[in-house]
């Protein structure tokens, strides 16, 4: 089984040990309930470096105080039994003390592109939050490299753009989504979907698929998004946005002459909110 560390002082301790004979260090940062797509960037992180550490910690700064940090899946004993199947080596399960002791005043706020609009619009708390936490993170397990899903699209972005910025010396990786086999992105918020709302959900990647489809085959970009929020309503979504930005940069479509595209979407099936993006 993985050692499982929960103070900073024992991380450390522990990280140390790890490292001995200068071996790499990927860290994977989840907040738990740990589905397949977790598991995928752990198998990533084990080829790209020595040892493996995976910090579970639920953060309450990325969450408004309207949304579901309290009731957020928390499933500790099924976690630690898939870490331990897939050879991690260790589990940073600090407490929110610990993390963020009292009088703890500083934050990370990313600007730029990367941040602007999108989640950001629906979320203002939310990248300055994770942008502070990976921070944390990054400065107290010093790995080599970190695994991100391609799933929080924009997360993934904000966080390289953040590691560069402040000169953390982490590289940060992207890893293809992991989706059921009805295409709807895996997420440790699909619980919330009652039966009828997971038989909607897939129409959500579905969708998006067939846009992208339509703006390859030279449709006119305004008509084939219309008709994409359109399905996407009719599907019984509230749609936040569905939005084409350049892939790299996350920069409105326009601002530069080509390069990849990246479609992004989130939308509220009832009250659970999905998010997906694809490759144009
Ligand atoms: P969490 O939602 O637990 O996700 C942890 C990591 O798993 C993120 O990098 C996310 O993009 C990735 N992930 C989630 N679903 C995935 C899927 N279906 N396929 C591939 N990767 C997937 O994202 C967070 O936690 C937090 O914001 C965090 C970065 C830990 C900071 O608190």
């Amino acid at each position: 089984n993985p050692a499982v560390v929960r103070t900073v002082p024992a991380l450390r301790r522990t990280v140390e040990a790890l490292r001995a004979k200068k071996a790499t260090i990927a860290l994977v940062p989840t907040m738990g309930a740990l589905h397949d797509g977790h598991v995928s960037l752990v198998r990533l992180a084990k080829r790209r470096a020595k040892r493996v550490v995976v910090s579970i910690f639920v953060n309450p700064t990325q969450f408004a105080p309207t949304e579901d940090f309290g009731s957020y899946p928390r499933t500790w004993k099924a976690d630690i039994a898939k870490l331990a199947d897939e050879g991690v080596d260790l589990v940073w399960h600090p407490e929110v003390k610990a993390m963020y002791p009292d009088g703890f005043a500083t934050r990370i706020v990313p600007e730029g592109p990367a941040t602007a609009g999108l989640e950001d619009r629906f979320r203002p708390h939310f990248f300055g939050g994770v942008a502070t936490v990976v921070g944390k993170l990054f400065t107290q397990v010093r790995p080599d490299v970190a695994i991100f899903g391609e799933k929080d699209f924009q997360q993934l972005r904000v966080v390289t753009q953040m590691a560069a910025d402040l000169d953390l010396g982490v590289k940060v990786i992207g890893s293809k989504t992991v989706r059921e086999r009805d295409g709807l992105a895996m997420s440790s918020r699909n619980v919330y979907l009652s039966a009828e709302e997971r038989r909607a959900a897939p129409a959500l990647n579905r969708v998006m698929k067939d846009t992208a489809a339509r703006l390859r085959a030279g449709e006119n970009t305004a008509k084939a998004m219309a008709a994409g929020a359109a399905a996407i309503t009719k599907a019984g979504f509230v749609l936040d946005y569905l939005e084409v930005r350049h892939a790299a940069t996350l920069a409105p479509i326009g601002s530069l002459k080509d390069g990849p595209m990246r479609m992004l979407v989130a939308a509220k099936l009832g009250t659970t909110r999905l998010i997906d993006n694809i490759a144009v």
